[in-house]
């Protein structure tokens, strides 16, 4: 299949931005259930961290993306739909879940911090807020976790048939057909 690749801008943005929300959905997995301390406290100021990059990258993304179409796809019918689909949906998802993560963060009496440095919060100490976005947070980022399950099963297919489509958001050199 003569498919035309993903530039490397786009292929880097995909797969920096899988690496941090695939350790973003593992970290506020595990960090949920820690005993109130130290760790607790440095988990939940790591993912804070990753997730307002997240929230950063997403808006590089987008207007990387908004300037540079996706290279056109062989796909055809139903399951090009679907995967179109797929993606405008995991586009959502990484827009929403880091706002509503980062407006929970706001409407509490913590600071808060990327990376150590203080960021400015939109909200105030208000629990019935932030009991709202975390759980908007929460609906968001397990959707998302779906979606990303859908969107691997789908290229794991590709993977099996090697038609070509996963070389497409690999570096040229990485994947000789
Ligand atoms: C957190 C994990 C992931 C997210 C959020 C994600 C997101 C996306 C998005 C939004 C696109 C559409 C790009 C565009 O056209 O603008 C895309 C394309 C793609 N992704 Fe992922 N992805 C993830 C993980 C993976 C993994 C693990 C694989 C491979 C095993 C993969 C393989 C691909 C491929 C091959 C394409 C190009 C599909 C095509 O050519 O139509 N992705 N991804
Ligand atoms: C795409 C980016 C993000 C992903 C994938 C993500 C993922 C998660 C996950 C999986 C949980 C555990 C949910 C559960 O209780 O089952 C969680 C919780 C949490 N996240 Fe995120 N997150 C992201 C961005 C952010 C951001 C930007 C912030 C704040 C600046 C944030 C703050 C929180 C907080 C405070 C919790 C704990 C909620 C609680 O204690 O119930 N997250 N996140």
């Amino acid at each position: 299949m003569s498919a035309q690749r993903y530039t490397l801008p786009a292929i880097l943005l995909h797969w920096g931005q899988a690496v941090v929300i695939v350790w973003l959905l593992w970290l506020g997995w595990t960090m949920v259930d820690l005993p109130k301390g130290a760790e607790r406290s440095a988990a939940y100021g790591l993912h804070k961290s990753l997730g307002l990059l997240a929230m950063g990258l997403i808006v590089v993304r987008l207007l990387w993306r908004a300037r540079h179409p996706a290279p056109p796809s062989p796909a055809v019918g139903n399951e090009a739909r679907l995967a179109t689909a797929v993606h405008h949906l995991l586009y959502v998802f990484l827009v929403f879940a880091p706002v509503a993560g980062y407006l929970a963060s706001s409407f509490t009496q913590y600071p808060l911090k990327f990376f150590g440095v203080e960021v400015p919060k939109l909200g105030w100490p208000d629990e019935g807020m932030n009991a709202t976005f975390k759980l908007l947070h929460v609906v968001f980022v397990w959707s998302g976790a779906a979606l990303i399950a859908l969107h691997i099963a789908g290229a794991l297919k590709h993977a099996l048939l090697r038609d070509g489509m996963i070389a497409r958001m690999l570096p040229g050199r990485l994947f000789k057909k």
